[in-house]
C-alpha cells in the first residue's frame, strides 16, 4: 500500500520507542490492550447494544477508518502505533487543522498501563514533537488534558510547554471537568536527535513541494 499511501512509510526512531503509522493490521492488537482511561470523543454515539469498553473499541478503530478517509493536506490526523522492544505500546496522535495556514498541531495519546512511568509517554511525544517542529514546520504544538491527569500534564511540562488557559467539558461519563490547555512554540524547542525514514513522499500529503 506504500505505493498508494506513501505515509504507511513514515517511521520516527527516539530512545528506545519506533513510531510508524498505525495500519489496519494493528486494529486487532491494538484495540484488544486499549486501556480504559484512553478516552474518546464525548460526542460520539454509544450503541446500547455494546458494552462501554466495545463501545470504545469500536469508536478507537472508527478513528482510524475517518482519519485515512478524510485526509487532506489541509486537514489531517495521523495515528502512530507505538513499539516498544518489539512491542505495540501505545498510539501518539498528531493532527493538524488548517496546518498550511495555521502550522499548528495538536495530540494526543496513551500507553497500556505496563509501561506507563518510565518515560516512554516523553519519548513519543518527543519524536512527534521533533517530527512536526523539523519536517513538517510547524511553529506551535498544542495540547490539553483534564487538570487532575497527572501523567499526561506531566509530559507537556517536562517537554516545555505553557499553560494556554483552562476550559470546562462535559466528559464521557456526564461529569463536568477542567481541561488544561497547553501550547509550545517552536522557538523554545530545544530540538531532539530524531531519525526520521520514508518522508519524502509523504511531503505532499502535507501540502509541500514533492
Ligand atoms: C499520558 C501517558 C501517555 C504518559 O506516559 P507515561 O509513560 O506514563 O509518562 P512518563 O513516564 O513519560 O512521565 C512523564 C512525566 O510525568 C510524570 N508522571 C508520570 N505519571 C505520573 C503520575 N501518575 N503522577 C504524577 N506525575 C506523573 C513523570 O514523573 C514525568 O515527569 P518527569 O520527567 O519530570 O519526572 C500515559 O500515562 C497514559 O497512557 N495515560 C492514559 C491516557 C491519557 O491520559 N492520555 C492523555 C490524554 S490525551
Amino acid at each position: 500500500m506504500d505505493e498508494f499511501w506513501p505515509l504507511f512509510g513514515l517511521r520516527l526512531a527516539f530512545r528506545d520507542v519506533l513510531l510508524r503509522p498505525m495500519t489496519e493490521a494493528d486494529l486487532p492488537r491494538l484495540a484488544a490492550v486499549l486501556p480504559a482511561d484512553a478516552g474518546h470523543d464525548p460526542r460520539l454515539a454509544m450503541y446500547e447494544s455494546q458494552t462501554y469498553a466495545e463501545n470504545e473499541r469500536r469508536l478507537f478503530c472508527q478513528g482510524y477508518w475517518k482519519a485515512l478517509g478524510t485526509w487532506s493536506p489541509e486537514s489531517w490526523v495521523l495515528h502512530f502505533a507505538v513499539s516498544h522492544g518489539g512491542e505495540l505500546v501505545g498510539v501518539q496522535t498528531l493532527e493538524g487543522d488548517d496546518f498550511p495556514a495555521l502550522r499548528t498541531v495538536d495530540s494526543a495519546s496513551w500507553l497500556v498501563p505496563a509501561v506507563r512511568g518510565r518515560g516512554l509517554g516523553v519519548a513519543m511525544r518527543t519524536a512527534m514533537l521533533q517530527f512536526a517542529f523539523g519536517e513538517l514546520g510547524a511553529t506551535a504544538a498544542i495540547t490539553s488534558a483534564t487538570t487532575t491527569n497527572a501523567a499526561s500534564l506531566g509530559v507537556s511540562r517536562r517537554l516545555g510547554y505553557a499553560g494556554n488557559g483552562i476550559s470546562r467539558i462535559v466528559d464521557t461519563g456526564g461529569d463536568v471537568v477542567e481541561l488544561q490547555h497547553l501550547r509550545l512554540t517552536r522557538d523554545r524547542w530545544p530540538g531532539a536527535e530524531v531519525p526520521v525514514a520514508g518522508f519524502a513522499p509523504c511531503r505532499p500529503w502535507f501540502g509541500m513541494a514533492g
